[in-house]
């Protein structure tokens, strides 16, 4: 178990370019963290850095406590878990989870036990005796990652190993990693495109661009403070919507039309901007003729023409095309595609409930919950009204519901290894290295 400490980290490869640039990060002791970004933020780039497969050009990295920037990567004792993972095909289940071991010149009786701790683990037990090429991908998905807990690792390290499984067996992986994790406690860093394994796998999420972190915070937190424009639209799915406007005390000049936030302290933070741009996520709208009349008082209603409508059976998406400057929509162009997405251009998606009636080509009265709305520097993509408060509050509310899953997860496994195991208390928690 060991925590991984980053200081200033910077990577430069050979061309010059800064890869990863500057990255201050503390991974706790038993945290799960989870890096996420578009492609070629220098995601991978990080790992291998933590992992040694990749010098350090400068800045500090410490695992539990040591400077290791000059250690050999086996001497690191890191499992890492990439996302082509390679089994041998001419070897079984078992010699495959078994492989580090084997390496490492472990004594058999010890390898015995180690493989079939994991197999259990894994509920691979009935297919040790059987070759890769039988199994299926979550069965062979299951195998490397056996052959990186064999090895009783301080840290684990994932490159997105579920991108190449279909969505069905992704949503099971997940769970599986997120127990096993819970269950092992040992401190992981793993890296995602997926926006659910993003909210949902880890403890903190960490958001680069470029080489730069933005970020790093509980998914909720990430969700309902972002720190600037660029977190607010990679996290969350459809992303938020931004719209340019033009501020008058609390009243707020949008293409979807002028409404009042009612809000003094945001209109304070805007200072003496003029222009700024409005965020607000899909879910916060919704068709003002089923918001009741109080609700209806605690945010604003704009009218809109509707492009196009989804039904999706459990909400009602609709777009709303807009016109914006021509400068705003080069902005949000560049965003959107940074973002890799195709959304983010001139055109407001909302999700709304799906009884409303609302059908392409109306002029569609909509509420906006203006309470949630965030207020973005056009210049600097600063988030202007993100609420410190309540961001510690969510982040304290993380630590808390950690502590007590992982509270609960060791009860659990001390309960059943009280009555499974009989003598292991020689040599339970020795390292293997390589
Ligand atoms: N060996 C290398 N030599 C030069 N530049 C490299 C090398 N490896 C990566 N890069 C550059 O460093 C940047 C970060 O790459 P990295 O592979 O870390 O990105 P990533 O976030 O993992 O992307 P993806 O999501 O596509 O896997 C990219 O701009 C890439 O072109
Ligand atoms: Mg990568």
């Amino acid at each position: 178990m060991a925590e991984i400490t980053l200081k200033n980290i910077v990577k430069r490869y050979g061309d010059g370019y800064p890869a990863v640039n500057d990255v201050s990060l503390e991974i706790k002791d038993g945290e799960f963290m989870i890096l996420v970004g578009p492609s070629g933020c220098g995601k991978s780039t990080l790992l291998r850095m933590i992992v040694g497969l990749e010098d350090i050009t400068s800045g500090e990295l410490r695992i539990g406590g040591k400077v290791v920037n000059k250690v050999a990567p086996r001497e690191r004792n890191l499992a890492m878990v990439f996302q082509n993972y390679a089994l041998y095909p001419h070897l079984t289940v078992f010699e495959n989870i078994a492989f580090p071991l084997r390496l490492a010149k472990t004594p058999e009786d010890e390898v015995q036990r180690r493989v079939k701790e994991t197999a259990e683990l894994l509920e691979l037990t009935d297919h040790l005796d059987r070759k890769p090429a039988n199994l299926s991908g979550g069965q062979r998905q299951r195998v490397a990652m056996g052959r990186a807990i064999v090895r009783e690792a301080d840290a684990f390290l994932f490159d997105e190993p579920l991108s190449n499984l279909d969505a069905k067996l992704r949503g099971q992986m997940r769970t599986e990693i997120s127990r096993l994790q819970r269950r092992l406690g040992v401190t992981t860093v793993y890296v995602t495109h997926d926006q659910t394994e993003a909210m949902t796998l880890g403890d903190r999420v960490a958001v680069l661009r470029k080489g730069v972190l933005q970020q790093v915070g509980s998914p909720r937190e990430l969700y309902e403070q972002p720190t600037n424009l660029f977190v607010a639209g990679f996290i969350g799915s459809p992303s938020m919507n931004f719209l340019p406007a033009t501020v008058d005390g609390t009243v707020l000049d949008t293409p979807l039309g002028r409404f009042d936030m009612r809000d003094r302290r945001k209109a304070e933070a805007v200072g003496d901007r003029t222009v700024v741009l409005v965020g607000i996520r899909p879910e916060h709208f919704e068709d003002a003729s089923l918001v009741g009349d109080d609700r209806r008082e605690r945010g604003a209603v704009v009218k809109a023409r509707v492009d196009v409508t989804e039904w999706l059976g459990n909400e009602l998406y609709a777009y709303v095309p807009y016109e914006a400057p021509a400068d705003v929509a080069a902005q949000l162009r560049d965003l959107s595609q940074e973002l890799d997405s195709d959304q983010l251009r001139t055109q407001a998606v909302v999700a709304l409930d799906a009884s409303s009636l609302i059908s392409p080509g109306d002029e569609a009265e909509l509420w906006i919950d203006t309470s949630r709305v965030h207020l973005f520097d056009p210049a600097t993509g600063e988030n202007l009204t993100r609420d410190e408060e309540r961001a510690a509050a969510l982040g304290r509310l993380a630590d808390k519901e950690r502590e007590a899953q992982r509270r609960a997860q060791r009860a659990e496994a001390e309960a059943t290894s009280d009555t499974s195991d009989e003598d292991e208390d020689k040599g339970g928690t020795e390292t293997a290295a390589g």
